[in-house]
């Protein structure tokens, strides 16, 4: 079907229908358990180390029904078999979409134009474990002999959010002697608070840019050398021990002074935001070996196969990217939270931010024409319980509604003993009681049984009725983290498909960077920008005067 076939969205009887069912309205979630004693059983799905409960939705099986419906008559199916096939289905960039390619198995063909990539992945993989495995092990020192004790990625969304969250998140597999630093702000403040306790002889830098072209990297990275020269006493071949790059742009590389020796290479039909599992993932790669990694790999690969074959109603990711358009679009939520119960998970909402936002951040159809429906949600949170303490109030008895996901691991890491594993139970007390009273609530009558001042029984009355997802896995393993990415990585896919938007292109952040270069003279240098608007021009010059005050 040509691009602009595409029957609308809106006027689609799949949407009616849906439409017509939303109003129709359903009971409370309170009932809807109550009538059916099966239900939390039943909407489950178990994929790989993941037991993924879906039972506290606003949902029937009936709703499950349409949800599934809208997504073959959008061509969810179709679409991510051409994803995995190598098709171009980043229509405005002309660019296949195939991180699924990364973590593909070494004797799998995925091919592109012709050419099976896996051969290439796996070549960049083993020269990445034979660096790994030379920096962990001492074998590569730096320019004076001394062996790396610091690895500094320097890289922006990508090239920073992925490698940050999962070093973050696999921190108990991590070489515990070796320091891990990840830079990403062009504020000086970044680099200088990440290298000023470390020894520029024992440091080695990440540069991670799929352009190599992005401003705040490029600049990052120019002052890191310039560091490390300072400390080295100004010696050029100190760069070849000390700088490695990932990149698609060996020429850009090149450019900068990096040996093409020392560059991890991938490919454009990795997207940033997709691309943690590429050369861009060395630093992780560095600091929990090359063994963790591969697990992690299989665990991504683990969820792929899920989502190419399991069957629509037990398709985890299909049915959590319907459960995200149930809310979106017939329940006006304007937003989604990820609550991690893990402190490891700190960074893992705002890795989805980019993936999720940067992806379905868009108001224009696959062949241009503007959407007349809700896109991608505004994705937030952070770990539990802390969030409990700040802004669960406002999920509990706010005027907004918040589906939220909620992930949480029976055991806690291995390293724990003592006191602090014990504490590992009340924090998923904490995990369970939320969603039971988000979903449950507390009513007048259970508030007033209590003694409670009449006054007082709205206020701390809980409507409930406030959908999330449980997520649960044993432990948070280095392959589990590859399972839960992939699963966030395709329910992305599958909304993007059903609202018919390019989720692989990020046109939107391109402006900003534009204007940023057009300004800075007028900020650096003082001089005039001509074509600036009113508003900007009294700003800089409220901003020179203040700088020069
Ligand atoms: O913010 C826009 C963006 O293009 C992201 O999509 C990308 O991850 C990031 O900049 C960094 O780009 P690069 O890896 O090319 O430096």
């Amino acid at each position: 079907m040509a691009e602009s076939d595409f029957p609308k969205l809106v006027n689609r009887p799949e949407w009616a229908a849906l439409a017509d069912h939303r109003a129709e309205g359903r009971p409370h979630l309170r009932e809807l358990f109550a009538a059916d004693p099966g239900r939390a059983e039943r909407y489950v799905v178990r994929v790989g180390d993941l037991y993924i409960d879906y039972s506290k939705h606003l949902i029937t099986d009936e709703t499950l029904a349409l949800l599934q419906e809208l997504a073959t008559a959008t061509g969810v199916f179709a679409l991510r078999d051409a994803m995995f096939r190598g098709e171009r289905i980043n229509v405005t960039e002309q660019r296949a979409v195939l991180h699924t390619a990364l973590r593909a198995a070494r004797d799998a063909v995925v091919e592109v134009d012709g050419e099976n990539v896996v051969p290439k992945v796996h070549a960049v993989l083993d020269k990445m474990a034979g660096f790994a495995e030379r920096v962990r092990s001492g074998e590569w020192t730096g320019h004076t002999g001394k062996r790396i004790r610091n690895v500094v990625n320097i890289g922006i969304g990508g090239s920073d959010l992925g490698p940050a969250m999962a070093y973050e998140v696999l921190r108990p597999y991590s070489a515990r002697e070796l320091t891990f630093r990840f830079v990403s702000n062009v504020d000086g403040a970044d680099l200088h608070e990440a290298t000023r306790d470390l020894d520029p002889a024992e440091t080695l830098f990440i540069v991670a840019s799929k352009t190599f072209t992005t401003i705040e990297t490029i600049t990052n990275a120019t002052s890191a050398r310039t560091w490390l020269l300072d400390g080295l006493e100004g010696d050029d071949k100190a760069v070849a021990k000390h700088f490695v790059a990932l990149s698609t742009n060996a020429e850009k590389v090149a450019e900068f002074g990096i040996d093409p020796d020392n560059m991890f290479e991938f490919w454009d039909w990795v997207g940033g935001r997709y691309s943690y599992d590429s050369a861009i993932g060395l630093s992780l790669m560095i600091a929990i070996g090359p063994e963790r990694f591969r697990e992690m790999l299989d665990g991504f690969r683990l969820m792929d196969e899920h989502f190419r074959t399991a069957p629509a109603e037990a398709n985890a990711p299909l049915l959590l990217g319907l459960l995200g358009i149930w809310y979106g679009n017939f329940h006006d939520a304007q937003s989604h939270a990820v609550l991690p119960y893990s402190h490891y998970l700190s960074k893992f909402t705002a890795y989805l931010q980019q993936l999720d936002m940067e992806s379905n951040g868009k108001s224009v159809q696959r062949d241009g024409e503007p959407v007349q429906w809700q896109t991608g949600p505004v994705v937030w949170g952070t770990p539990g319980t802390n969030g409990q303490h700040a802004y669960y109030q406002l999920i509990h008895q706010g005027t907004k509604l918040i589906p939220a996901d909620f992930i949480g691991f029976a055991r806690p890491v291995d390293e724990l003993s003592g006191e602090l594993k014990a504490q590992h139970d009340l924090l998923m007390a904490n995990f369970f009681a939320q969603t039971q009273a988000l979903a449950f609530g507390k009513t007048a009558e259970e508030v007033r049984a209590e003694g409670v001042p009449e006054e007082q029984v709205t206020h701390r009355t809980f409507r409930g009725d406030h959908p999330t997802t449980t997520v649960l896995a044993t432990e948070l393993t280095p392959s589990v983290l590859g399972q839960l990415i992939a699963l966030y990585e395709h329910k992305v896919f599958v909304q993007g498909a059903v609202w018919n938007i390019d989720s692989f292109d990020q046109w939107g952040v391109e402006l900003g960077k534009v204007l940023a270069k057009r300004v800075e003279p007028a900020l650096t240098g003082g001089a005039d920008v001509p074509g600036l608007d009113p508003s900007t021009k009294t700003l800089v010059a409220a901003y020179r005067h203040l700088k020069n005050a």
